[in-house]
């Protein structure tokens, strides 16, 4: 794609973050199961990820959620350093076994009471609360009957979704039903990263399916139960999947690269089909997606907001090392190309220009649907000093050139709304447990000191900057 498009000469010379309007939503974001701990209190019941934690190889150091970052019973002190950091919104998410344990019935009133505390905590500090449904702490009892591969899943998600909103919607404006669903369904029920670490290509699509059937009907369920205007939308993980040259094999292993991961989940929801490319694709891997009548139009019910996480870019080529463009089974190859650029500590590759091109082409393809960065940041090894603070010029770079990338996005026509950093704090990063730290604030895992890093300081002064309160 060519960038130089979104590189107008109006934002030339001055910092493009300056553009950004007065109305532009700042925050930052967390999600339960990595911050929360408190597992087993007040009613909540395990997660798939308190299961798949416990299996052996799974997580990095035999890592787990138990304690986390004890925001579950440091709440206020997370909310006032929010507050402090100036921030206009903070997006969590809501831990279903806590407020629904098994994953259907009633609410769980001890388990809800906590967001209720959040949410006023959040309103008694001018901080707006943004609320994720579901950001992959599926009740185990939902695993065990089959998980998202089984349809019935996607009806509990819409019973969950109303008891949550029957609680919060009276102060509660924006709702995000899934955090990832390209991550619950692919490195979850596919390639076996994620809880509950199943490798079954066929149960990751069937999952996929279910997740956005899930979205739509909670999405039905919320827009008929609200009493004020509220917003309601999901949020993606989406990237740019780049050919490595102009050939032919190259370009057919982005444009699968990018059916898979984009569009498999931006069609239905915003077009109300899934790309043909794609079916084609999978029905070439014997898997069919298991659509019945009548589902493509609750997965394509109108949405307010597109929630976009953004991390690195990919380049895609259709050759091995040995220059061929079939496997040793007949099959196309499909190959990532590490390239020779920057990278974080999770071996990310860098590149504030494709997610000015990814919100372009977002734009472009999916017009007419304002976006809000929900997650963006980077994990880095950081060194505290002595007093626990770290001088992370790392992340204020990550950060600062992808907000620059937002702005030119925007600058290009690319509706924009908002951006929140992932993460408020250093956090249980899935997989890779504790050792990789996203947070703007550390936090020493040994006594629970939160300290801000220099990035929540300069992230503190780029909001107040921007919305000309110096
Ligand atoms: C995203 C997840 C979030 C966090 C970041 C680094 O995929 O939504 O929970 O792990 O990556």
């Amino acid at each position: 794609m060519d960038t130089d498009l979104t590189r107008p000469s109006s934002v030339a010379g001055a910092d493009p973050i300056d553009t950004l309007p007065p109305s532009f939503r700042w925050g930052v974001a967390t999600s339960s199961y990595q911050i929360e701990g408190a597992v087993a209190e007040d009613g909540r019941t395990p997660s798939i990820w308190d299961t798949f934690c416990r299996v052996p190889g799974a997580v990095h150091n035999g890592d787990h959620g138990d304690v986390a970052c004890d925001h579950y019973h440091r709440m206020p002190q997370d909310v006032a350093l929010i507050a402090d950091l100036g921030l206009d919104t903070y997006r969590f998410s809501v831990a279903w076994p806590r407020v629904q344990p098994g994953g259907r019935g009633p609410a769980n009133v001890a388990g809800l009471a906590f967001y209720d505390r959040l949410v006023d905590e959040l309103l008694g500090r001018d901080v707006e609360p943004w609320v994720t449904l579901y950001h992959w702490d599926l009740p185990q009892e939902l695993e065990d009957a089959g998980g998202w591969p089984n349809r019935d899943t996607a009806y509990r998600f819409a019973d969950y979704a109303e008891l949550v909103f029957a609680a919060l919607g009276d102060r509660v404006r924006t709702w995000t039903t899934l955090n990832e669903p390209w991550c619950s369904a692919m490195l979850g029920y596919a390639y076996g990263d994620h809880a509950p670490g199943r490798r079954n290509l066929g149960d990751g699509i069937a999952a996929a399916h279910h997740l956005l059937l899930g979205h739509g009907l909670a999405t039905r369920r919320l827009r008929e139960a609200a009493r004020s205007p509220i917003e309601l939308g999901l949020t993606l993980n989406l990237s740019t999947a780049d050919p490595e040259t102009g050939s032919a094999a190259d370009r057919d292993a982005a444009r699968a690269a990018d059916g898979l991961a984009n569009r498999l989940y931006l069609d239905p929801v915003l077009r109300g089909e899934y790309p043909q490319d794609v079916v084609a694709d999978l029905a070439a891997e014997g898997v069919r997606i298991p659509v019945e009548e009548g589902d493509l139009d609750v997965i394509a019910t109108p949405i307010d907001v597109l929630g976009v996480n953004y991390y690195f870019g990919q380049l895609h080529s259709g050759v091995d090392e040995q220059g061929r463009d079939r496997d040793d089974d007949g099959k196309p190859v499909r190959r990532v190309v590490r390239r020779d650029l920057p990278r974080t500590a999770m071996d990310w590759e860098i590149v504030p220009e494709s997610f000015t091109d990814l919100l372009v082409r977002l734009h472009r393809d999916y017009p007419g649907t304002p976006m809000v960065i929900t997650e963006n940041g980077a994990a880095f090894d950081d060194k505290p000093d002595a007093d626990g603070f770290v001088n992370d010029d790392d992340r204020v770079g990550y950060l600062t050139e992808h907000l620059r990338a937002v702005a030119r996005a925007r600058a290009a026509g690319a509706d924009v709304r908002g951006y929140f950093a992932w993460s408020l704090l250093d956090n249980f990063e899935w997989a890779y447990g504790y050792d990789k730290r996203f947070g703007i604030v550390r936090v020493d895992y040994d006594t629970q000191r939160r300290t801000p890093k220099r990035s929540a300081l300069w992230y503190r002064d780029t909001v107040r900057r921007v919305r000309g309160q110096r």
